[in-house]
């Protein structure tokens, strides 16, 4: 059984509702993906899913699942970056009564909950180097305690992880477990970006339109000539930018202000730029002769800006985490984002957006 969190399954206005997910990314680039996914569906071994984020990642590991013989059972999905350590430990492998302060009962984890089914760990190189050890443990021996527990649990789970992040640079710089490492990485699926597969953006605008229309209870169209531009955007989130995009078209009922937004993105054209190269061209204004203490301390503060939103955005604008992840107070952090003029852009969706969203979720 797959948690989802949008009905598309049950929608009568889906004529097609088998093509979705993997079905929709009919690329040259995509096919290799979608014959490994078969391939290794059938079988018990860790999958590492690779790729920019918003790529699909999450969306190839619950294709793994429903064409496995574990599709009946659940599919679950932890997010590592989304908890801090003690409560991540007790999200995957569960507490006794009393392990902690506020663990007023028993509760299982998520690896005795997904028994049977499949297990996805979301941006698996936030995960602190102490719980990598019990994972690897885990991944081992099949067999776990409960926080604060002694009994030995076991658990049939497969296991999927996922990330963004540069694993091999992560392992160089210690923080991420080699061991660990080479446990997952048993069959890797690198998901290219959507920018190197644009043959698929026309059937996810359709796709997408459809879904939000029938969410929305609108009739939008999404005109060629918007098809045409979003074709030649570079799409930086990849396929959740475009969902969101076409998210926007059927809220506001008009397509006019998103694709003048990507026309004015596209004649300032992509970022090919480092974000360090990036926050020191910023500073350097050639008409201005500043000092190069000045040009520093600018570049400093514009590489800052950069960093904060990088982690941010990679820890979903969870404040707690990426204030940790940057090793500054939570106050100082929240101080920061407001010093950088930073927003959290699902913050700026159209209140109805969010009100739906706030429902189905
Ligand atoms: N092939 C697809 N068909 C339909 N929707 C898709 C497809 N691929 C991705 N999406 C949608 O795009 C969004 C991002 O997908 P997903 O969460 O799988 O990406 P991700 O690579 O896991 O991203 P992140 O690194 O941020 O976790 C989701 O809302 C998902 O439903
Ligand atoms: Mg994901």
């Amino acid at each position: 059984m797959i948690e989802t969190t949008y009905g598309v399954d049950n929608n009568p206005e889906m004529k097609e509702p088998l093509m979705e997910g993997l079905g929709l990314c009919t690329s040259s680039k995509m096919q290799p993906i979608r014959d490994l996914v078969a391939k290794v569906a059938a079988t018990n071994t860790t999958v590492l899913l690779r790729g920019e984020s918003g790529v699909g990642k999450e969306v190839v590991g619950r294709a793994i699942h429903k064409l496995s013989p574990r599709a009946a059972k659940l599919f679950l999905k932890v997010n590592c970056a989304a908890l801090p350590g003690e409560l991540l430990e007790s999200e995957l492998f569960g507490h006794e009564k009393g392990a902690f302060t506020g663990a007023y009962r028993q509760k299982p984890g998520k690896f005795e909950a997904a028994d049977g089914g499949t297990l996805l760990l979301d941006e698996i190189a936030e995960m602190p180097i102490r719980l990598q050890a019990k994972l690897l443990h885990v991944l081992q021996d099949g067999e776990f305690s409960r926080v604060g527990g002694e009994k030995l649990i076991g658990s049939d789970v497969r296991l999927i992880a996922a990330t963004n992040r540069d694993l091999e640079a992560a392992m160089r710089a210690h923080q991420f477990r080699e061991d660990l490492y080479y446990r997952l990485n048993v069959i890797e699926i690198r998901v290219p970006p959507l920018r190197e597969r644009r043959e698929e953006i026309p059937i996810l605008i359709e796709h997408f339109r459809r879904r939000f229309n029938a969410q929305y209870g609108r009739t939008v169209d999404i005109p060629a000539d918007t098809v045409r531009v979003f074709m030649e955007y570079h799409w930086p989130g990849n396929i959740r930018e475009l969902e969101n995009a076409v998210k926007r078209i059927v809220v506001l009922g008009s397509a006019r202000p998103v694709h003048q937004e990507i026309v004015a993105s596209l004649a300032r054209g992509p970022r090919t730029m480092s974000p360090l190269t990036a926050a020191v061209a910023a500073t350097v204004n050639p008409d201005q002769v500043v000092s190069l203490k000045e040009i520093a301390r600018q570049a400093a503060r514009e590489a800052e800006r950069v960093a904060i939103k990088e982690v941010l955005d990679r820890v979903h604008w969870n404040r707690a985490k990426a204030a940790r992840l940057l090793q500054i107070s939570y106050k100082a952090l929240l101080y920061k984002i407001v010093q950088c003029g930073l927003v959290n852009q699902d913050d700026k969706e159209p209140e109805a957006v969010k009100e739906t969203e706030i429902m189905a979720s």
